[in-house]
């Protein structure tokens, strides 16, 4: 093991877009293990889109990231000092490491690193498709959407980690699955390897008139239960086409998260359709974790349930490759991989 190890500090808040130079890179020695800890090494850290609004001072569900520490952020690792009771040296863990190569967890951190079996499903899919992005899609989709089957679900940025799962889990319910993405490699993907029933490249549609007239074709019985992860646009149109009594998982704006604003232009057929809108915020809900990561897992085990990942490799590249998360860079889960 080397004595010293690298990681990313948030050193300056965002005006707008984020920059690679709100980041800091530094090497620091590997930590000390003491009683009752343990050292994990980190082998995957994964890249998601809430670290944005934990970049900026502003209220929200969960406090900003502290200027000067180590960047949040999900890891996937092993661990490889231990003198915590509760685990040994090469235990598959997950956990909140953050942007860093190694990280001490003492007690308290402990109780919140999983361990994890790589025998059925690999550890990388711990950060997708069997982690948080794969459960937030279940949640948002068997609880809030809960469609039945032959009702048609829209889900935006379908060719990402939770939009990936969100249609898969739709039409496996039974349910047409309507994607909406950037550019047309990625609607090839959702409609031919994913197995959506249609997929709207949103690129291709300048104005909101376009837009429509794409989800008119592409969703011709109506919007039943919208997914959604964007918002400004891309809602609005769906907003337009909801039949009476649809859902809306309002699970993210990512159009929104560099300052632009996303409002609703058009909330009329809220009121007219009586539609439900129903935000959630993942971590709040991990009665359902279980049950809904072993479902995730017997979908990728046995093959049924597909996802690709996008990995950026080494330390030095996440910050560009968060940007590029942001940009719409990816296919798949965005991942850094560490070792
Ligand atoms: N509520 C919760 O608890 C929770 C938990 C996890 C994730 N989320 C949210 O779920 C959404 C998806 O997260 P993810 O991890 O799966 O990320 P992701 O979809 O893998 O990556 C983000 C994608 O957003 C799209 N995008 C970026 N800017 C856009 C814009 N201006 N207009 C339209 N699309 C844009 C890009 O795809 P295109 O190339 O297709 O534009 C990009 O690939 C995010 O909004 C995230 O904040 C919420």
């Amino acid at each position: 093991m080397s004595a010293t190890h690298r990681r990313i500090l948030l050193v300056s808040r965002p005006r707008g877009a984020a920059s690679l130079d709100n980041f800091r890179l530094e090497e620091v020695p590997v930590p000390v293990v003491g009683p009752g800890q343990l050292l994990v090494r980190h082998h995957w850290l994964s890249l998601d889109p809430y670290m944005r609004g934990r970049m900026n001072d502003a209220k929200s569900y969960a406090p900003p990231q502290p200027l000067g520490e180590v960047m949040i952020g999900g890891t996937a690792g092993e661990v490889v000092v231990s003198r915590h009771p509760g685990f040994v040296a090469g235990d598959r863990v997950v956990g909140m490491g953050g942007w860093q190569e190694y990280a001490l967890v003492d007690e308290a951190g402990a109780a919140l690193l999983r361990r994890v079996d790589t025998s059925i499903v690999p550890l990388a899919a711990y950060l997708g498709p069997v982690g948080m992005p794969g459960v937030t899609a279940w949640y948002g989709l068997s609880m809030i959407c809960a469609p039945k089957p032959g009702e048609t679900v829209v889900v935006s940025a379908a060719a990402g980690a939770v939009g990936s799962i969100v249609g898969q889990l739709a039409r496996a319910r039974g349910c047409r699955a309507v994607g909406i993405a950037g550019g047309r490699a990625k609607c090839d993907y959702v409609q031919g390897e994913l197995g959506f029933d249609a997929c709207i490249d949103y690129k291709a549609a300048p104005d909101a008139a376009a837009l429509d007239a794409a989800l008119a074709a592409a969703a011709p019985a109506g919007i039943d239960a919208c997914f959604e992860n964007v918002g400004g646009r891309c809602l609005d149109a769906v907003i337009g086409r909801m039949n009476a009594f649809g859902r809306i998982a309002l699970c993210g704006l990512i159009a929104g998260y560099d300052g632009t604003p996303v409002p609703i232009t058009n909330p009329g057929p809220i009121l007219r359709a009586r539609l439900k809108v129903q935000g959630f915020i993942i971590f709040e809900h991990q009665d359902i974790w279980p049950w809904a990561a072993s479902e995730l897992a017997a979908g990728v085990a046995s093959g049924r349930l597909r996802y690709r990942e996008t990995v950026a490799e080494g330390l030095e590249s996440a910050p560009a490759a968060f940007l590029g998360l942001l940009r719409g860079d990816n296919l798949g889960k965005q991942l850094v991989r560490l070792a």
